[in-house]
């Protein structure tokens, strides 16, 4: 059983799926692990961490090669030319809307797993990486908020004068708007939060900030029973966008994390929003590569616009790589833990388990998940 673990490709792309930990644990399971060379260089992890813990290092070829491929981001085609039939590759693979990727790895006969549609069930938790990245990426973007805004965060009385504490607004309250509006509130910002789920507002207010939206019966069941946001009608887009325009307009930061499942991320600062906040006031968009929720982010810059507010779109969680990495690492073991036979020391997929039926999407040479047959 060798374990490939590859450098990521993807120039913005600076975290690595497995950690020396992480290969230690693999190898107590009775397999090997092929380890690129500097593929944990960005995360700050060196070669000689992962020898020590028991790791060969190797080519990509040589990485690829596994039985089974970690990785961070989905496999390129490239990529994908070096794996051999009946590999298993395990990854963040954000396979909605890009069918293509899907029916390619199908096609190369390998055995695709998609992190990101594990169940949120009790026994799925250690590999939830939707939580473990989120978590980080809501805290970065208000440390990045921070960084870009040229005025402090908290109230401070000084002799020269009074500074205000600076008022920043979250946009989507789940794994990464919590931590931002906590990481907010122990800067000393003021805090305010907008979500369409009706369970958020209960949250919101219990880290100490205030909850601005439109309070309708439409908003009373946006809700779906998995726990996520549904897509809301146009006539409430329509009132919670003219609520928000204005809140907007009197804000200093404004950090956006709103996702829906399978589709682009909800549109919510137009460029008319932007252009009602004051110069030097800062946009963290976190959903940028999901399509953003500001629409003038651009995935990995910070773009200014004409009326000088800064709109930064990088991606914030490959912002803190090292800690990404390891917790990302840890999901990926725990997993995979359920794909081996301890006793065989070998995979042995049981291809009925709902975590495995839930996230697999291509095998033996098809595409098997039902949300991405072709059409
Ligand atoms: P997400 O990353 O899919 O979306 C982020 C937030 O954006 C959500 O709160 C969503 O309601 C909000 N949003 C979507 N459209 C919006 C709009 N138009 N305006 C404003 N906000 C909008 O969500 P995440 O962070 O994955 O959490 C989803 C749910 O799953 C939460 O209830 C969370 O507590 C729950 N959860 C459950 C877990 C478990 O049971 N194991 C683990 C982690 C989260």
């Amino acid at each position: 059983m060798l374990i490939g673990v590859p450098a990521e490709t993807d120039p913005a792309e600076t975290r690595v799926a497995a950690s020396p930990e992480t290969v230690r644990k693999y190898i107590g399971l009775g397999g090997e692990v092929a380890v690129e060379h500097g593929a944990g260089l960005k995360a700050g992890v060196v070669d000689s961490d992962y020898q020590a813990a028991g790791a060969q290092l190797a080519s990509a070829a040589e990485a690829f090669g596994g039985d089974l491929i970690l990785k961070v981001r989905r496999p390129t085609e490239h990529e994908l030319a070096l794996m051999k039939s009946g590999a298993l590759v395990i990854a963040t693979i954000d396979p909605y809307g890009h069918q293509d990727v899907v029916e390619a790895m199908g096609k190369a006969g390998v055995s695709a797993f998609a992190m990101e549609l594990m169940p949120r069930i009790t026994r799925a938790q250690v590999m939830d990486v939707l939580s473990s990245q989120a978590n980080l990426a809501g805290y970065r973007a208000v440390i990045d908020a921070a960084a870009e805004y040229g005025r402090a965060m908290p109230m401070m009385m000084t002799p020269a004068g009074t500074v205000p504490a600076a008022k920043l607004f979250v946009m989507g309250v789940g794994v990464a708007g919590l931590q931002a509006i906590a990481t907010a509130r122990r800067l000393g910002a003021i805090v305010t939060a907008t979500d369409v789920r009706p369970a958020t507002k209960e949250q919101v207010e219990s880290l100490g900030a205030k909850f601005v939206a439109v309070e309708d019966d439409e908003f009373k069941q946006a809700e779906t029973a998995g726990g996520y946001a549904k897509e809301m009608s146009d006539a409430y887009k329509a009132k919670q966008a003219a609520l928000i325009a204005s809140h907007i307009a009197k804000q200093d930061i404004v950090v956006t994390t709103a996702l829906i499942p399978g589709r682009p991320a909800p549109r919510l600062v137009t460029a008319d929003m932007v252009r009602s906040m004051r110069a030097g006031s800062v946009i963290v968009d976190i959903a940028v590569e999901r399509g953003g929720n500001c629409e003038l982010a651009k995935p990995g810059e910070t773009v200014t616009s004409e009326n000088g507010v800064k709109i930064v779109g990088y991606s914030s969680v490959t912002r803190l790589a090292a800690t990404a990495s390891s917790l990302y690492a840890r999901n990926l073991y725990a997993f995979v833990e359920t794909l081996i036979d301890k006793a065989n020391q070998a995979l042995a997929v049981n291809w009925d388990d709902e975590l495995v039926k839930a996230t697999c999407l291509t095998r033996g040479g098809a595409v098997v998940h039902p949300d991405f047959q072709p059409k």
